[in-house]
């Protein structure tokens, strides 16, 4: 990752009422799509004009909107090459006020095809920074592949902030631990804003013993960033990608939607009174202004905890 300074000011500048989350977690299937789906209905839903970028070639939340793969003409993938404009990509759904830049198989070439271009990390921001007619979205968010390849490095640089969706498993602590440095990587190199929206649980059990313990320890190390929401298993919420609809749209009364209406009520209470300050265990940003692409530090909790050394 090349140092390029001050991206995030630029790519920002002027567009206060807009803010861009990336949904990232290099583990895959803990609930990334389903989170960027069902998040995005709500939140436009609610009259905050949406728009989902797909980052990820599956295309599961480009589909999951109802978004016809017939209908893309061009997708993300073009906007990155360079070979078209964000806002000739964007398709509205059949939603009102939620908008989609789908993704497409070719999105796989992506990685590959960047890999020796100039400013690779930067694709996506640089489109937005060049796409005045994005101002008029309250939220963009990101949804990003199962890896911290390219494309989410791409994601998580014109981004402000992360959400991340965490299963509740033996293992999910070491995953936030990558995640955690290669946020502070970016913050480093490309993005010296980001910072961490929040983390939502998935698919959570709660009958299960190791459920309350994973939520413990996370609490520990990201405090209040935890979402109070939780999202239970539920199997309506599998099943509606199947037929093209968000939760709100398929089964409003099941749980699932009911815990993501929630989710949605907070993420906006959040945001209508966040201040952008150094938040718990994330505060380290020294590295971002010196031009010092060493690795990142070892994340550290508000009471010096090392995330590494949390084990249940
Ligand atoms: N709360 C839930 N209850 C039951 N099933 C769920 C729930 N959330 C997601 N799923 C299902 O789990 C699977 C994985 O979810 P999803 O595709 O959202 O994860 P992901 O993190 O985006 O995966 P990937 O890393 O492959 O992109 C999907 O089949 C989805 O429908
Ligand atoms: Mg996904």
């Amino acid at each position: 990752m090349g140092k390029t300074g001050d991206v995030s000011r630029e790519t920002f500048k002027g567009r206060a009422n807009m803010k861009i989350i990336a949904v990232a977690n290099q583990k895959g299937g803990v609930a990334k799509t389903t989170t960027v789906i069902n998040l995005a209905s709500f939140i436009s839903a609610k009259g905050k004009k949406t728009l989902i970028i797909d980052l990820d070639p599956q295309a599961n939340a480009t589909s999951g909107v109802g978004i016809e793969k017939d209908s893309i003409k061009l997708s993300i993938y073009e906007a990155l090459l360079g070979n078209a404009p964000l806002s000739e990509v964007i398709l509205p759904s059949p939603y009102s006020g939620l908008f989609v830049a789908p993704a497409s198989l070719s999105l796989v070439g992506a990685e590959v095809e960047l890999v020796s271009a100039a400013r690779r990390e930067l694709r996506l921001a640089d489109q937005i920074s060049q796409n005045a007619s994005i101002n008029q979205y309250d939220f963009v968010i990101i949804d990003t592949p199962p890896s911290l390849g390219l494309l989410t490095l791409n994601a998580l640089t014109a981004s402000q902030s992360v959400l991340i969706p965490m299963q509740c498993e033996y293992y999910a602590l070491e995953g936030l631990a990558q995640l955690y440095k290669t946020i502070q990587l970016v913050k480093q190199n490309t993005n010296p804003g980001l910072h961490i929206e929040g983390l939502v649980f998935s698919m959570v059990d709660a009958r299960a013993n190791l459920t309350l313990q994973v939520i413990a320890e996370v609490k520990k190390f990201l405090q209040d960033k935890v979402y109070e929401s939780i999202i239970p298993r539920n199997i309506r919420l599998a099943e509606a990608p199947g037929f093209g609809k968000p939760i709100m749209a398929y089964d409003k009364h099941s749980k699932g939607a009911e815990a993501y209406r929630l989710l949605a009520e907070e993420f906006l209470r959040r945001n209508s009174t966040e201040t952008p300050s150094p938040l718990a265990g994330e505060g380290r940003d020294e590295g971002a202004q010196s031009g010092n692409p060493s690795p990142a530090p070892s994340p550290e909790t508000g009471e010096g905890h090392r995330l590494e050394e949390i084990k249940l």
